[in-house]
């Protein structure tokens, strides 16, 4: 039974940390860049909970919010350590002036940390991202072979680099919209579809399994199916590993996790919400194909219907017409542009309008994610935490919840949600909100 306070023992965070990358594109590449830069003290590593937040404990009156790094045994920056899979050959530095994310001032003082991050040959398939082709690339007779490749890969940099633990996050390309088929029902049926070089197991799909084998928890940063099928969630049972997904809530989609619940908790109407972005960057390239964009917009589009739930207010949100829209333009690079309008009516059905108009970074919203991830994620295994990690929902568009549950998209649900899980973790009190106690005065 769960209780209200956890008395489950962690493991310390003692040792090297291995962060193991699918993909060392922009994103990727604008995380480790990242780190090294705070590592050397020469930024500050904005963005990131795990490292710039504080944590409330017990009562107001008690003057306790400790940073969530001095309060949970995180590892520390120092101790992680990198590898990453990329069908582009592009070491770590190359890619990153290629991405074009960051200046020189963050790029060539740590120009031999970055080039000493060489991409190992990945499992890639244009079928499943139509716009790449890559040259640094495994091949093998089965999906199965492929997958075993990987299995050896992580073996090997663990063994190199001496780290006590890993984790892997995908933070490769989207890849084209897969429905759940029988091939992902059960562990055996998902086993026997990588030797029979079934079409709906795609790459994604190989990494995770072969992280999960390795019990290494395992989260997907893309939209893409992945590790959100049963048959790896039965895995990840079995070995006792933690997985999370799918894709990264960075620009618009953390904006309207925002605003869509501030209009139901007034209980003010929505008839349409219009969303459309510029983006130039590589990703922006592979989401101008339609089968990768569905995949995104499904990501995209899912989290209204989920806060504003029609079904039960269907007089405000019955008959929402919502479109989300990227498109691809490379003056822009990494510097997405999203423009959201919103309309929405009020008391007597009177129309108002809400725009938004948001110049965002892309990739250096993600970075802290991916590092917050990879620490989180990190804690989860050493605290055992088995399966789907609901409590990191925090940081998806689309998050994975048990089958019989509705995910949680309203950011500060799930930033309580984050943080109540911590106070559960080294058992302290769950912050309720409530407050009467301040109140309870005594009658004379
Ligand atoms: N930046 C954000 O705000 C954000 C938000 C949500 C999700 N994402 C997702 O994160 C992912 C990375 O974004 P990015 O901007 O870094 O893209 P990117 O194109 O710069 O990098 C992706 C990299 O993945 C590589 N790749 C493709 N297939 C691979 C495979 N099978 N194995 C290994 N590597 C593979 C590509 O060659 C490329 O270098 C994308 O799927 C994107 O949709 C990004």
């Amino acid at each position: 039974m769960v209780t209200e306070q956890s008395s489950r023992s962690i493991a310390p965070a003692e040792g090297t940390l291995g962060v193991l990358l699918v993909g060392l594109g922009a994103v990727a590449t604008t995380f480790v860049a990242g780190v090294e830069n705070v590592r050397r003290g020469r930024a500050k590593p904005v963005g990131s909970l795990s490292k710039m937040s504080t944590i409330r404990l017990g009562k107001r009156t008690e003057g306790r919010s400790p940073l969530i790094e001095d309060f949970v045994p995180l590892a520390s920056l120092d101790d992680l350590v990198f590898a990453a899979w990329d069908p582009i050959p592009d070491d770590a530095y190359e890619s990153c002036k290629v991405a074009g994310v960051l200046d020189s001032q963050h790029i060539e003082p740590i120009a031999d940390f970055l080039r000493g991050i060489k991409p190992m040959p990945a499992v890639f398939d244009q079928n499943y991202v139509k716009r790449l082709t890559g040259t640094n690339v495994k091949s093998g007779r089965t999906k199965r072979e492929l997958a075993e490749q990987l299995r050896d890969d992580i073996r090997e940099f663990k063994q190199e680099r001496g780290c006590a633990r890993l984790v892997m996050i995908w933070c490769a390309s989207t890849e084209v919209f897969i429905s759940p088929g029988p091939a992902h029902e059960s562990l055996a049926a998902f086993e026997r579809a990588m030797e029979e070089n079934d079409p709906a197991i795609p790459p994604s799909m190989l990494y995770a399994w072969a992280a999960i084998m390795e019990g290494v928890p395992f989260a997907n940063g893309a939209p893409n199916l992945t590790v959100d099928v049963a048959a790896l969630q039965e895995l990840a049972e079995q070995k006792g590993v933690a997985v999370c997904g799918k894709d990264f809530k960075t620009g618009q989609t953390m904006v309207k996790t925002v605003i869509s619940p501030m209009l139901k908790a007034r209980m003010l109407g929505l008839s349409g919400w219009y969303s459309t972005n510029i983006l130039g960057n590589r990703d922006g390239e592979v989401l101008d194909d339609p089968e990768s964009f569905k995949t995104k917009e499904e990501s995209k589009l899912g989290v209204l219907e989920h806060i504003l739930q029609p079904s039960m207010y269907p007089d405000l949100y019955g008959q929402i017409y919502h479109k989300v829209r990227i498109n691809y333009y490379p003056p822009r690079g990494d510097n997405k542009e999203g423009w959201d309008n919103i309309d929405i009516f009020g008391w007597l059905g009177y129309p108002m309008q809400i725009k938004v108009n948001f110049l965002c970074r892309d990739s250096i919203l993600a970075a802290p994610i991916v590092l917050d991830l990879a620490l989180f994620l990190d804690l989860a295994q050493r605290a055992e935490m088995v399966g789907i990690q609901e409590w990191l929902s925090f940081y998806f568009k689309s998050p994975m919840a048990a089958p019989q549950l509705v995910p949680e998209h309203d950011l500060f649900i799930q930033q309580t949600k984050l943080k109540n899980t911590l106070r559960w973790l080294m058992g302290e009190e769950q912050i309720t909100h409530l407050g009467v106690e301040y109140y309870e005065y005594e009658r004379v």
